[in-house]
């Protein structure tokens, strides 16, 4: 299923096709795809170029690491991840040297999954990141070291359709995307000025 944004300006093709499914085809990625996505991730920027991201891969054709994954995230997610190809927990080294935080290591973390995300894009992929995560239960199943945080699985795979979803998750899959308008986030001269172009 295609869900474009809608736009109110001009983007790239793949921006603009991205979104996030819930229902994903049983097709394997390869794992040359799989390379790739990560290798986009890798090259992402960071702060002082600290690069804090990790990230711990499931194939579902691993049984039983794919069920360990699966097994860490929240009820909700587990009900459609159960049939997703690859899962990913992308967890943020959370100190700098020396021990002190690092108070970019998330949003780097989140900068590596948005261009994970778009070079998944290029490949065909969908990419589906989740905060519905069980943190403690990653640490332990994981032997996450006490400096590092898990921040999100992500959902790696070629899109499905509506119908392999419960009522409720298809009527969720289905709903027109929606954004604020850039007037209520872009500003000018002051926080609210209402920008001039
Ligand atoms: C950090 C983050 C956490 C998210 N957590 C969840 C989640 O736990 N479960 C879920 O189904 N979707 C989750 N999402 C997906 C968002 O709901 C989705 O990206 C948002 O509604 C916009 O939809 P779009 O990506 O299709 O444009 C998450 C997305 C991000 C970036």
């Amino acid at each position: 299923m295609d869900k474009p944004a809608v736009l109110d300006h001009p983007i790239h093709d793949l921006l603009r096709r991205r979104w996030s499914p819930r229902a994903f085809s049983p097709e394997p990625v390869p794992r040359e795809a799989l390379r790739s996505v990560l290798e986009a991730a890798r090259w992402a920027p960071s702060a002082s170029n600290r690069q804090p991201w990790h990230f711990i891969v499931a194939e579902k054709a691993d049984k039983a690491g794919f069920e360990h994954m699966l097994s860490c995230l929240d009820p909700g997610n587990q009900a459609w991840c159960k049939d997703v190809p690859v899962l990913v927990l992308n967890i943020a080294r959370t100190v700098v040297e020396g021990g002190k935080p690092n108070a970019y290591a998330f949003h780097d973390c989140g900068q590596a999954a948005a261009l994970l995300t778009v070079q998944a894009a290029a490949l065909g992929l969908y990419v589906h990141q989740m905060a519905g995560i069980e943190a403690d239960r990653i640490r332990e199943l994981y032997a996450v070291p006490a400096d590092y945080q898990p921040v999100t699985a992500i959902a790696i795979g070629y899109v499905g359709k509506p119908e392999m979803l419960s009522d409720k998750l298809k009527a969720r899959e289905t709903a027109p995307r929606e954004r604020r308008p850039q007037a209520e986030f872009v500003f000018q001269g002051r926080f609210g000025g209402k920008a001039a172009f």
